[in-house]
């Protein structure tokens, strides 16, 4: 039995996990920083690397710890090389190399969208291939053709925003607080989405995603507006992002022909991106894949399970293993 310890530290969460080569999580320990950057409404860089610095070797400990082995055991050391804040990204990488040179084990780096999207693999009911993934987070908004393990062809992505960027920028104009994905989330369940109608756009016509508009909407309206109920903004913005987010991914599979749909990324544990996607795959006759909440957003888990295929075909990387802020998914990872 294979194990391989995972590090990601993309964004604001350190996070260390093990996980075996039967995609059975052994440990999976995430450290947030929401105290840290709740104060700023959003995630202040400097500080999250700091942070990271202080947690990367208590939270990969606990992770050995609670998987009841030591470094030495595994048999790679697998961290997310990028997309993400460069400072962030770089206390991960540079940690993964000592441990990995320290230990003499392989040093696998993964895209942390890979990762995302690996997440359904830790599920009891993984997707087969080939599948539609839409990976859905505060940084990315694409659609992937997965057509075998590794091999990804994007198909749609957002023309500016993300979708999590929008949600977090709406909650920071409302002033519900910070993340604002789970905040509007909550929120949006005491509202009626019927209140306003906010656009939906690019529904029709090309296949990419675009969210700043939607955001600026809810700005002018949240001005003209100053005592409309937040419940009901929220819910309305909710109901655009999401029919959007469905419809489109929906169209997209349905146009290649293929009837599995993957979700992924911190959006995907949104409760009526979940609720929709089931309705609508279900009515077409098509299988979705969910990670559930815990393996939606930034965990170490993933990017452990995602790094499997790559010490199978022994595609390792060296100490010259670099950190990307920007790092699209190419053709094979
Ligand atoms: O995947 P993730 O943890 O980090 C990135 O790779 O970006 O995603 C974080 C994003 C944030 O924008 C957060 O607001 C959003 O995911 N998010 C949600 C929910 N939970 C997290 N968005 C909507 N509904 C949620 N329940
Ligand atoms: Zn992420």
């Amino acid at each position: 039995m294979k194990r391989i310890l995972g590090i990601d530290t993309s964004c604001d969460d350190t996070s260390a996990a093990v996980v075996d080569d039967t995609f059975k999580i052994l440990s999976n320990i995430v450290s947030g920083q929401e105290h840290i950057h709740k104060k700023y409404l959003g995630v202040v860089p400097e500080l999250a690397s700091r942070r990271h610095i202080e947690m990367i070797w208590p939270v990969v400990a606990e992770a050995l710890q609670t998987a009841g082995i030591s470094a030495g055991d595994v048999d790679a050391v697998a961290v997310c090389k990028g997309p993400g804040l460069i400072g962030s990204l770089l206390v991960g990488v540079s940690f993964a190399k000592a441990l990995s040179f320290g230990i003499r084990k392989p040093l696998i780096g993964v895209n942390h969208l890979e990762g995302h999207i690996y997440a359904n693999f830790l599920e009891p009911t993984p997707p087969s291939f080939p599948f539609l993934a839409l990976v859905v987070s505060g940084g990315h908004t694409s659609v992937y053709h997965v057509t075998a393990c590794g091999h990804y062809e994007e198909v749609s992505r957002t023309l500016d925003d993300a979708a999590g960027e929008a949600y977090d920028k709406v909650a920071k104009l409302l002033e519900i607080g910070f993340p604002g994905g789970p905040v509007i989330d909550r929120l949006a369940h005491q509202g009626n989405p019927d209140s306003i109608r906010f656009p939906k756009p690019l529904l029709h016509g090309r296949s990419e995603f675009s969210f700043s508009g939607l955001k600026t909407a809810v700005l002018y309206h949240h001005r003209n507006n100053p005592n409309f109920p937040v419940q009901d903004t929220a819910a309305a913005f909710q109901r655009s992002v999401v029919e959007v987010l469905v419809e489109k991914t929906l169209r997209l599979a349905t146009a290649r022909n293929v009837t599995r749909v993957v979700l992924s990324g911190g959006v995907s544990a949104n409760s009526e991106l979940r609720r929709r996607m089931m309705d609508e795959t279900a009515a077409r006759g098509m299988q979705l894949y969910l990670p559930s909440p815990s393996l939606c957003t930034d965990n170490a888990g993933m990017i452990a399970a995602a790094a499997f295929h790559r010490l199978e075909a022994g595609v390792v990387d060296g100490l010259s293993l670099k950190a990307s802020a920007f790092l699209p998914l190419g053709s094979t990872g």
